[in-house]
């Protein structure tokens, strides 16, 4: 391999890093979509796919879209969050949440991730408000930028939770909205309560390597119904008369097709099986590589019961004696597929533009971190071969 090249998808013979496990009745639901002839963007999938995760979530409703950045870019809009407003979301993360907010007009205000646990850090996030934000009549004004913040978007970032009850006293001081980007979090809890429950609205995404998987997908989960039946209405285009083609608003043609949805409701029977798993794998993870010099282990975050979603290993070369770089490329080797964490969001071009409070975690973090194959199918043979080619990666 290149060595200036990172490694994409995994080739074939690789362990690779987070497949789909499609080992339930996926087969037997979408064959029953296409003898029914239910392929498009109604169905009882769709409707039975909402319930079925807001039920599990404890939530009121789901709003099933095309995918995750689907589901925020219309959970921005039913915020009212608009041009030139500012959301507070986390700097390390996938660019999705970033993206969506530019979406709607608005601008992102990156918060610094905490470097024991990776997730937003909240005593960041309460400095940044008191130091650098004013509360006036038309709202809280960020004097830096003299944009009003509209709302907090936390990120809860390879399947942990970012301290939530911290960041719900902070938003209610500060009389903002939370969104939350639960993406990668699907069955974490936080306190005993589902992410993606806590704020006004939580969401998820079904794309190819999360726990459970659509092909492409995601939802908006909330308790409140004027907040679901606008985004299933934003969602289907705004039709407000679907036989004269009256439209009152400007839609999207974002809503999640039957067939996919058939995949979900098979995916969702597993959830607790594969939260399972991906915490066996975790444990496995934990005790073997926790043995090595230089290498630190991924714990849960206090009050946190975490998936695992991604399992995450940092790298110190000064004791490991390769960096992260380094053993991603020795373990390229070994056909063995791993990925760095995502560029911090402030140092990404279309978005330095945008205000970041103190981002040096994040920055270290990606220096730092790699991400191990922890797919839901990993067998205890290709576990022992990752964790022995870390181990002989490194000074022993
Ligand atoms: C944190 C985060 N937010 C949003 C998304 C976007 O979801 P999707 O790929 O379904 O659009 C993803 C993942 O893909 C993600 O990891």
């Amino acid at each position: 391999m290149e060595k200036n090249k990172e490694p994409g998808i995994a080739k074939k013979g690789f362990i690779p890093l987070c497949v789909p496990h499609l080992s339930g009745n996926e087969w037997k639901y979408i064959k029953e979509c296409l003898d029914t002839n239910w392929v498009s963007s109604a169905g009882p999938f769709v409707d039975k796919f909402e319930k079925d995760l807001a039920k599990y979530l404890g939530a009121e409703y789901g709003v099933a879209c095309v995918n995750g950045t689907a589901a925020l870019h219309i959970s921005l809009i039913v915020m009212g969050i608009g041009h030139d407003d500012e959301v507070i979301t986390s700097d390390l993360t996938f660019v999705a949440p970033a993206n969506a907010i530019r979406y709607v007009g608005a601008y992102p205000v990156f918060i610094d991730a905490e470097y024991e646990t990776f997730q937003m850090d909240v005593d960041k996030l309460n400095n940044f408000l008191k130091k650098c934000c004013k509360k006036t009549k038309k709202g809280l004004l960020n004097k830096q930028t003299n944009r009003i913040i509209k709302a907090i978007l936390p990120v809860h970032i390879l399947g942990h939770c970012c301290n939530m009850k911290d960041i719900m006293n902070i938003a209610k001081e500060y009389d903002l909205p939370i969104i939350e980007d639960a993406t990668e979090a699907l069955g974490a809890k936080f306190n005993n309560k589902f992410a993606g429950t806590f704020g006004k609205i939580g969401i998820f995404s079904f794309n190819g390597n999360k726990i459970i998987t659509t092909g492409g997908g995601g939802m908006i989960v909330t308790d409140s119904e004027k907040i679901a039946k606008k985004a299933k209405y934003l969602t289907t285009q705004a039709k407000d008369d679907a036989v004269e083609f009256i439209h009152n608003e400007i839609g999207f043609n974002y809503r999640l097709p039957n067939v996919l949805s058939a995949m979900g409701c098979a995916q969702m029977e597993n959830l607790e099986k594969y939260i399972e798993k991906k915490k066996k794998i975790a444990d496995i993870y934990n005790q073997k590589l926790s043995e090595i010099n230089g290498i630190t282990t991924m714990k849960e975050p206090k009050n946190c019961k975490s998936t695992f979603w991604l399992y995450t290993i940092k790298v110190n070369k000064k004791l490991f004696g390769l960096d992260r770089k380094e053993l991603m490329y020795e373990l390229e080797e070994e056909k063995i597929e791993t990925r760095p964490l995502w560029q911090p969001m402030h140092l990404l071009k279309p978005h330095s533009a945008s205000y970041a409070y103190n981002c040096e975690n994040s920055e270290k973090l990606k220096r730092e971190s790699l991400s191990l194959p922890c797919s839901v199918g990993l067998c205890f043979k290709d576990q022992q071969k990752v964790i022995n080619s870390v181990k002989n990666g490194g000074k022993r």
